[in-house]
């Protein structure tokens, strides 16, 4: 891992400490509705067993919608902070969901493997290449007959949590990351 990658890694360490909280505060609880809405748009609903991968899962909450829905999934969050996978943990009250470690340029996964890969809010947060690479891993690891689902914020309307959005974008690399939640280059 490079340093630059290093340095984020640790900086998503300290974020996970009161992500939950941050989110909560951003999403005006309507978080349920939009996780509620990525678990429909999967349409796993005829699978016995679907197979699903949360790439950039935090602290678990896309990938336990997943689970809540369909106990008996084969359910995998994968994220490159070791933080936000022990807050995971610590969340999980929905039994079997396996979390790895790892960057999301290198799944350690089979190719054409899982029936949904999901990611959210997250993209954004990748620059350039690393983006590119990381959607072309999920293209790799999603059967042929699944799909991958993203999601990404919006821009806040209110003038105090747009400003936090903001300051947020300032610390990951702005130019980048605004360009692309608002409606950037999403191709393989
Ligand atoms: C803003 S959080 C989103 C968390 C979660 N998907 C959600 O919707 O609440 C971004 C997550 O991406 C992870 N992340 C960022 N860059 C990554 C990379 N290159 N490889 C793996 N995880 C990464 C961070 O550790 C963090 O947990």
């Amino acid at each position: 891992m490079t340093r630059l990658r290093t340095g984020r890694r640790k900086y998503y360490d300290i974020f996970s400490h009161f992500y939950d909280a941050f989110i909560r505060m951003h999403s005006w609880q309507d978080e349920d509705d939009t996780r509620n809405f990525l678990v429909d748009a999967a349409y796993l609903g005829g699978k016995p067993v679907p197979r699903i991968l949360d790439i950039c899962c935090g602290t678990g909450s896309v990938i336990f919608a997943f689970k809540e829905r369909y106990p008996e999934s084969m359910a995998v969050g994968y994220d490159f902070s070791h933080g936000m996978l022990h807050k995971a943990h610590e969340k999980n009250i929905y039994g079997w969901v396996v979390f790895v470690q790892g960057d999301a340029t290198a799944l350690p996964f089979y190719d054409n493997i899982f029936n949904v890969v999901t990611c959210s809010h997250a993209l954004y947060e990748l620059k350039g290449e690393t983006r590119q690479t990381a959607l072309k891993e999920m293209k790799r690891v999603v059967r042929h007959d699944g799909c991958v689902l993203l999601m990404e914020h919006e821009i806040p309307r209110h003038p105090v949590f747009k400003l936090l959005f903001y300051m947020r974008m300032l610390s990951m690399g702005s130019k980048d990351a605004c360009e692309f939640v608002q409606g950037g280059d999403w191709s393989l």
